[in-house]
């Protein structure tokens, strides 16, 4: 286990963290504007443009929620409901047709990609196919993480493992040893099982110390042990840190167990954001019918 000074920081919540904002009823607020929200989407819609022929569809429409920093949010809804675009849309990986996105208080659809990388280099994003460079070492991979948060130069040093700093390495495997994969460093990433590179992709995340961590699906195609295993690590690292995150997941059990509050997607619309404590399973299997 790696002990350096600089590395101890990652076990601590990143600055930009506060406290859960609450009403006086104690519920969370649902809709944006504070200035302790971390993500906050207005009325946001996405239409992809259209094959000739055919017509145009809203994937997203009139999407608005906001999550406060620290919270934990977990997004479900049927295959093709509009998650990953949502997820998407909340970073202009997917730019959204009209609407608006802040993150950590910068209105980003309105930014210049110059500034909107800045914004970036705080949004980790764990993507529903990982996206590992197989044929890299997973030590490599995990340094790709910190690209966002360093000068360009840098980050094109730190493409390439040999050449990062060695402080950079360091906390790479730190990042490692903390999903259990230090022993893992030196293997190529297209060797490992698919719960190995969904803990590497979460060792990347980290490794870009995010204030906002987005995850498509943390747990995907694993079998029912090694998703359980999976989102509790992503849980105990991520809450332990005051990393406000979304996480989207078909997995109704992690999505009650791991989030503060469940927003439900049904046709590019949000129909259920409650509290995960006031929603048993039986009241969104409907949503998959
Ligand atoms: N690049 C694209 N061009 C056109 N349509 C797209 C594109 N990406 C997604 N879609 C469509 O948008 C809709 C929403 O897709 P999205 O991937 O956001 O759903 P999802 O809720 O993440 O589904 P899943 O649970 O299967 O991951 C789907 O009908 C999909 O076919
Ligand atoms: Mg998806």
């Amino acid at each position: 286990m790696a002990t350096d000074a600089h590395l101890v920081a990652l076990d601590t919540p990143p600055p930009a963290a506060v406290a859960p904002r609450r009403d006086t009823a104690g519920a969370r607020h649902p809709i944006a504007g504070s200035a302790t929200d971390h993500l906050a989407v207005a009325d946001l819609t996405k239409t992809y443009p259209h094959a000739a022929g055919t017509t145009p569809r809203s994937v997203l429409r009139g999407i608005s929620f906001a999550v406060p920093a620290g919270d934990a949010v977990a997004l479900i809804g049927a295959n093709g409901a509009g998650k990953s675009t949502l997820l998407h849309c909340c970073t202009r990986l997917i730019e959204p047709s009209s609407g608006s996105v802040e993150v950590l208080g910068q209105a980003i659809t309105t930014l210049p990609h110059r500034r909107l990388r800045a914004v970036r280099a705080q949004i980790g994003f764990v993507f529903q196919r990982h996206n590992l460079v197989g044929r890299l070492s997973v030590l490599t991979n995990v340094v790709h993480g910190a690209q966002g948060r360093l000068p360009v130069f840098r980050a094109v040093a730190a493409w390439f493992n040999a050449l990062a700093p060695a402080q950079l390495r360091a906390e790479a495997m730190h990042c490692l040893d903390l999903v259990g994969l230090a022993v893992f460093a030196s293997h190529r990433a297209d060797q490992l099982s698919g719960g190995q590179r969904r803990r590497v992709a979460i060792a990347r995340a980290l490794m870009q110390r995010p204030a906002l961590l987005l995850a498509d699906e943390p747990a995907a195609s694993l079998d029912p042990g090694a998703g359980d295993e999976v989102m509790a690590l992503f849980h105990d690292l991520t809450a332990r840190r005051g990393i406000t995150r979304v996480f989207t997941s078909h997995n109704l059990h992690h999505a009650r167990a791991y989030a503060d509050r469940i927003i439900a997607l049904a046709d590019g619309a949000i129909v259920i954001d409650r509290p995960a404590a006031q929603l048993a399973e039986a009241d969104l299997r409907g949503l998959y019918a």
